[in-house]
């Protein structure tokens, strides 16, 4: 579904990918784990198409197109989803307005016809009520004045509204409470976890991994992946931290 060869990006003139490799197929979670500063939250980036982050070099294949050649609408349109690790606020359009005109606009670009106001807001009601967020939320201004938590349960819902198929969720886990860490694990399951899907999941804990079991894991120090594994490497990184493993 999605292979990366030799990815490299550079910001403000400095190179933070430098010959990154991963390839993930339909059906598979993969864990991306590793220091601050390694170059997450950047391949999220670079993947999704943000402003700013532009490869400059290497190739990035999903589902046989060249991804890096398309517009970020286009990526998304395509099925790719990426929830931030610092959500954004946007004031001034609700979280309905917002989802809903995402959501018919890759649907357009599919030729699938749009959803009708109706159709939207049953599918918005289901998914808030699947994640525990109060439906109310999703007539507030996207995450403004949102909880941290909040805010990332919000993607979730966000999530599982579009449908992607392919989510990298940036530390997707970081300022959840207990409770909606659990929700928020099983939401990942529910939306994501089908043989036609895949996700990559970055995080710093195992905590996540409890309830989002990975098929792979994999660290990535410097720009690059120096480590893969299964399940069992997480652990090893929880017990050792990088210093040994990503030497
Ligand atoms: N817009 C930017 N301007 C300058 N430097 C940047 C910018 N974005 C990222 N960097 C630098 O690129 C490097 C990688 O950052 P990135 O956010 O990808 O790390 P990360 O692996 O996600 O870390 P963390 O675990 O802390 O989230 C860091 O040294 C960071 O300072
Ligand atoms: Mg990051």
């Amino acid at each position: 579904m999605l292979k990366i060869t030799d990815l490299r990006a550079e910001i403000d003139g400095k190179e933070i990918l430098k010959g990154l490799n991963l390839e993930v197929n339909a059906g598979e979670v993969h864990a991306i784990m590793g220091p601050n500063g390694a170059g997450k939250s950047t391949l999220g980036y670079v993947l999704g198409g943000r402003p700013g982050y532009d490869a400059t070099g290497g190739s990035v294949r999903f589902d046989g197109q060249d991804l890096l050649e398309l517009e970020p609408h286009e990526r998304a349109a395509a099925g790719l989803f990426l929830g931030f690790q610092y959500p954004v606020e946007i004031p001034g359009i609700s979280n309905l307005q917002f989802v809903r005109e995402a959501l018919n606009s890759q649907r357009r670009a599919r030729g699938e016809a749009p959803l009708s106001g109706g159709e939207f807001l049953k599918l918005a009601r289901a998914q808030a009520e699947a994640l525990g967020m109060d439906v109310e939320m999703l007539k507030r201004p996207v995450n403004v004045g949102f909880s941290g938590g909040e805010k990332k349960r919000n993607e979730m819902v966000q999530m599982g509204i579009i449908g992607p198929r392919l989510a990298i969720l940036d530390e997707t886990d970081s300022g959840l409470d207990i409770d909606a860490l659990k929700a928020v694990g099983e939401g990942i399951n529910r939306i994501m976890r089908a043989p036609d899907k895949a996700v990559l999941l970055i995080t710093h804990y195992q905590r996540l991994l409890d309830y989002v079991q990975p098929d792979f894991v994999h660290v990535l120090a410097d720009g690059r992946i120096v480590r893969s594994g299964g399940p069992e490497l997480a652990l090893e990184l929880e017990r050792e931290g990088y210093g040994a493993v990503a030497a």
